[in-house]
């Protein structure tokens, strides 16, 4: 087993254009300890959220847990996990000096703050740290044995990576007390019905939902859909009137763009689009 807490996987992508496309799939590597996010995770998703956003050939990002390992003689099997929070042990005998810098800048927000589409693969726990990291992600796809939540309460804390503010957001404000005060966990099905997970999926077939939805959007103008996702997130940080001048400018200046060209006179003439990306 590799000792590296992220492991990254550029999976090409054939015929998508611009040549080269790849999804970048990032396996959370910590499964013994159910992937939970420690210091050195958030320093590997720092950099290779630097890395995905150089890199043109990468359209869309995966992060996943890494499956649990081998039952050790006379010990149980461990459970899957996306990622059972931030690591607790690091937790211990701190104070705010001891945690301010890191938690000013943490990978969560790095996540957040990609331009490109990203989707958690959820497979099993996803708690504190690790619901934050996938609510830091577009989309998120979850097994049927996936369980979310946010037990910071019980470690006298609260959720520090976003969770109140992303949780409220995709929840309402009632749901997003219930989870933060009571700590309980949420399965698949709840998540579903609640909007905090796009879809469903047996866990054996969890992979290839995951990988069919990026591979769709992996497809599309890398440049278009970078414009879509600023254009949704305006809904989130402004006032609606002002979302509409902003959604209603970047829909205009897409005209200028290659892509809208190619995009248009593909659809008329019954092609494929060749995407330029620009
Ligand atoms: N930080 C550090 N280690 C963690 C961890 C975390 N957040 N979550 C799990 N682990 C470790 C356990 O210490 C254990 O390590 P060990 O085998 O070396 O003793 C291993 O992962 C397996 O966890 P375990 O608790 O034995 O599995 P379980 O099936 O009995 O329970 C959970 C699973 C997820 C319910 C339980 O591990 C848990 O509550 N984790 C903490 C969740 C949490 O509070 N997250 C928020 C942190 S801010």
């Amino acid at each position: 087993m590799s000792d590296e807490v992220l492991l990254v996987d550029n999976v090409p992508i054939v015929g998508a254009s611009p040549d080269g496309a790849m999804i970048s799939v990032w396996t959370l590597n910590r499964p013994e300890k159910l992937n939970a996010l420690n210091a050195d995770s958030h320093t590997a998703l720092k950099q290779a959220c630097s890395d995905a956003e150089a890199n043109d050939d990468v359209r869309v990002i995966v992060i996943r847990g890494a499956s649990p390992p081998p039952a050790v003689e006379g010990k149980r099997q461990k459970p899957a996990a996306f990622a059972a929070g931030a690591d607790i042990s690091e937790f211990a005998g701190k104070n705010s000096d001891d945690v301010r810098s890191f938690f000013e800048n943490n990978a969560w927000e790095k996540v957040w703050n990609l331009s490109k589409p990203t989707i958690a693969m959820v497979d099993g726990f996803a708690l504190g740290g690790g619901t934050e990291l996938a609510l830091s992600c577009d989309i998120r796809i979850a097994s049927t044995r996936a369980k979310f939540g946010t037990p910071e309460i019980n470690l006298g804390l609260i959720p520090g990576g976003g969770g109140t503010q992303r949780l409220t957001n995709i929840l309402g404000y009632g749901k997003a007390m219930e989870m933060v005060m009571t700590g309980d966990m949420m399965g698949a099905d709840e998540a579903l019905r609640l909007g905090l997970v796009n879809e469903v999926c047996e866990p054996e077939e969890l992979e290839g939902c995951v990988m069919k939805m990026a591979e769709n959007i992996a497809r599309k103008s890398p440049y278009t859909i970078k414009v879509a996702k600023r254009a949704v997130r305006a809904a989130l940080d402004l006032p609606m009137s002002e979302g509409i001048l902003a959604e209603r400018s970047e829909f205009v200046a897409l005209f200028d763009t290659a892509d809208k060209e190619i995009g248009v006179q593909a659809f008329l003439e019954r092609k494929d689009a060749d995407w330029v990306g620009n």
